[in-house]
């Protein structure tokens, strides 16, 4: 008798959530002409992201990011990779004359080996990226439709109450405009793809629910007029703030945090198991949008002159709509129909949707610190260098040396410890963040905050620096 469950017959892995298959995954995903290091500041190409691959080979995603390694430098590579995996699902056509269509890159970004590679990644990167969520969001006791509907009327209310940590980042910046246009950046790699996550529900079968689903989508998607598809009415605010509005131009100066979240949204539409956490967190964040759009319009209009809040003041609008639709048509009887599962789901999709929204606004705020800072880190580094420069010669700071031309690009990271970085002859445009830099030259150098997104480009024929791993600065000063 044949056992007719015995069907493997493997020849190399009987697993696809093989850790080796998926490191072998990721690694031929990113070795390509479209995420090599290039010496541009913002992406010039369409179908380019960055991925630093190179040092993806030393980086370790077998053991889940815990909470407090969130802004490590292992999670943004991880979250840079996921974000331009999970893209290869939508089509992106260049549609203005600013980009040309290139053709081969075009073949290349949907090339079925990276998509089967992305495929085998994915579940691998989620599984690194998102596990924490299970131990910092506890979902317990028996959820109920009333006790769900009074737990979310009592949170959003309470919310709504409370002012964004964005708006107060950019209202109390330095450059408020340069805040303002970063926030704008922050919000980009969700708002210029608008909708196209939530489509990932427009297909199957599931009855009313998808009815209902769909419904919300072509309002998203401006009811067949692409001038008022919520994604062109971003494009427009991006424009009046004098940004480029092509999708990914500033991918280098997406945070951490901003990546998390939008994949957030990919990972829990393009896995069905999600579908109910997919209830729960776009209810919340159609009904946050209404408050949180208001606030940021205000802020971001008195930061830069002329800014087009039509986005903004469209969905303090609309999504009072999309708010009560999702509530009734959704959240109701998905609850009805699949009972605690769908529930618990919806409650911990609403939760986890908050969470993730709310960390990012205060990783942006630390971002605006450290840009404002610049000229005290600039002056930090005269105070402690000879004392750094010491203890390396003594070998008790690593440090290490590079030599980089003229038109040199170190693309845009972070390190998870403080660093001193001392130009020993030579001119490098350190870049402290979107829209900030700071000129270094021979003799000169710069403190660089743990976690914090930063970039260099060389100015002279050629540069000498060092980078001093100084763990924590307020040891030295
Ligand atoms: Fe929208
Ligand atoms: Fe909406
Ligand atoms: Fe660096």
């Amino acid at each position: 008798m044949h056992d007719k469950t015995d069907v493997l017959d493997q020849r190399s892995a009987d697993d696809f959530l093989n850790i080796e298959l998926a490191r072998d995954a990721i690694l031929l995903f990113a070795n390509s002409v479209l995420h090599y290091d290039f010496d541009d500041r913002y992406e010039q190409h369409f179908y380019r992201r960055k991925l630093r691959p190179h040092v993806l080979k030393y980086l370790d995603f077998s053991t889940p990011a815990s909470v407090d390694q969130l802004l490590s430098y292992a999670v943004l590579s991880a979250n840079r990779v996921l974000g331009a995996m999970y893209e290869t699902d939508f089509l992106l056509l260049p549609s203005g004359p600013a980009m040309e269509f290139d053709e081969k890159e075009f073949d290349e970004f949907y090339a079925p080996g990276r998509r089967a590679a992305a495929a085998c990644a994915m579940p691998y990167l989620e599984k690194y990226l998102f596990s924490f969520l299970g131990q910092e969001i506890a979902v317990g006791g028996s959820w109920t439709l009333p006790r769900v509907e009074e737990y979310f009327g009592h949170i959003l209310s309470q919310d709504a109450a409370s002012e964004s940590l964005a708006t107060r980042a950019i209202a109390a910046s330095k450059d408020p405009k340069n805040a303002g246009q970063d926030w704008l950046l922050q919000l980009a790699p969700d708002f210029l793809l608008e909708s196209s996550p939530m489509a990932r529900y427009a297909s199957g079968s599931f009855g009313d629910l998808g009815t209902s689903l769909f419904k919300v989508i072509i309002d998203e998607l401006g009811y067949g007029e692409f001038d008022t598809k919520h994604s062109t009415l971003f494009e427009n605010t991006l424009r009046s703030a004098d940004l480029n509005h092509v999708p990914h131009h500033y991918w280098q100066y997406y945070l951490n945090s901003s990546l998390l979240l939008s994949n957030y949204f990919n990972m829990i539409t393009r896995d069905k198991r999600h579908f109910f956490r997919y209830v729960g967190a776009i209810y919340y964040a159609e009904t946050a949008f209404i408050t949180g759009c208001r606030q940021w319009a205000d802020t971001l209009k008195n930061s830069i002159p002329g800014l087009d809040v039509r986005y903004f003041n469209e969905h303090c609008h609309i999504d009072v709509d999309h708010s009560r639709m999702v509530m009734s048509n959704l959240v109701r009887p998905a609850i009805e129909r699949y009972g605690d599962r769908a529930a618990n789901d919806i409650v911990r999709g609403f939760e986890e949707s908050r969470w993730l929204g709310e960390w990012a606004e205060k990783d942006f705020q630390t971002q605006i610190a450290w840009k404002d800072k610049a000229a005290h880190y600039h002056e930090a580094h005269d105070r402690i260098f000879d004392a750094v420069a010491a203890k390396a010669a003594a070998g008790e700071v690593k440090a290490e040396t590079f030599v980089e031309p003229a038109g040199e690009l170190s693309i845009t990271h972070c390190h998870d410890e403080d660093e001193l970085c001392h130009i020993n002859s030579g001119v490098m445009e350190f870049i402290n963040g979107f829209g900030k830099s700071t000129r270094l030259e021979a003799g000169k150098g710069i403190v660089i905050e743990h976690n914090r997104l930063h970039g260099a480009l060389i100015e002279s024929d050629e540069c000498n620096y060092t980078i001093y791993t100084i763990r924590d600065v307020k040891q030295w000063v």
